[in-house]
């Protein structure tokens, strides 16, 4: 493996991201799979991708030019882009704590999404990725919060186990039928 270089996605990416959602989509991969390597449930848009990429809230890991993760991150401003789980982020986070704080009066962003290309896990890109959108959006919020399918658990160990996230609460989507983990990091910690 070259050097992996982390950077804000650029419009002229948005077919490797797609491409690389696409193959990693709950539906596009089978039971086995899913439960080993783990999979991506929400599906964005070409149009909320390229507002996300001029936004810079995509960040992706290449090697040379070739995309091999990203990570999109949502600001609470935006959460009405038509997603159920963050919809329903929005309304449980007068219920949800972090640190003694009711989640709706702190300053975060959601993870929308999180991939990296099978050849390239286990690397230690993830850090990478958490360590750029440290850089990014640190100066603006205090906390990362994520969603992890309870039948995710590759992803679960990787962010809450080895990352720190902490697990802020549960939602059963009926939309998904999925039950979701919200996990949550300071953002100022992260990487
Ligand atoms: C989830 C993902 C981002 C993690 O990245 P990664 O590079 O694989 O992460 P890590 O380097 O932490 O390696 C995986 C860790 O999970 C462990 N692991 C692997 N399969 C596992 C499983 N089925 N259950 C639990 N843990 C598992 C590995 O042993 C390793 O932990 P270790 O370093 O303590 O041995 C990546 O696997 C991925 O993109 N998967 C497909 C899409 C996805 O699930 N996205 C997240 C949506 S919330």
């Amino acid at each position: 493996m070259s050097e992996i270089i982390v950077k804000s996605a650029k419009e002229e990416d948005l077919d490797q991201i797609i491409n690389l959602q696409q193959t990693n989509l709950k539906r596009n991969v089978n039971l086995e799979k899913r439960k080993k390597d783990g999979y991506v449930t929400l599906e964005t848009s070409e149009d909320v991708l390229q507002d996300m990429i001029k936004n810079e809230l995509v960040i992706g890991a290449y090697e040379n030019d070739k995309l091999v993760a990203y990570l999109i991150c949502l600001e609470k401003a935006r959460l009405d882009v038509n997603l159920d789980a963050l919809t329903e982020l929005q309304k449980i986070s007068k219920q949800i704590k972090i640190n003694g704080k009711q989640l709706n009066d702190t300053k975060y962003c959601a993870l929308e999404s999180i991939c990296i290309d099978k050849e390239y896990r286990s690397k230690g890109i993830l850090p990478k990725l958490y360590e750029y959108a440290s850089k990014q959006l640190g100066p603006k919020y205090d906390y990362a919060i994520g969603f992890i399918d309870q039948k995710n658990p590759r992803s679960y160990h990787s962010h809450v186990e080895k990352l720190g996230f902490l697990t802020i609460g549960t939602f059963d989507d009926s939309i998904n039928k999925a039950t979701w983990n919200i996990v949550a990091k300071p953002l100022r910690a992260i990487g």
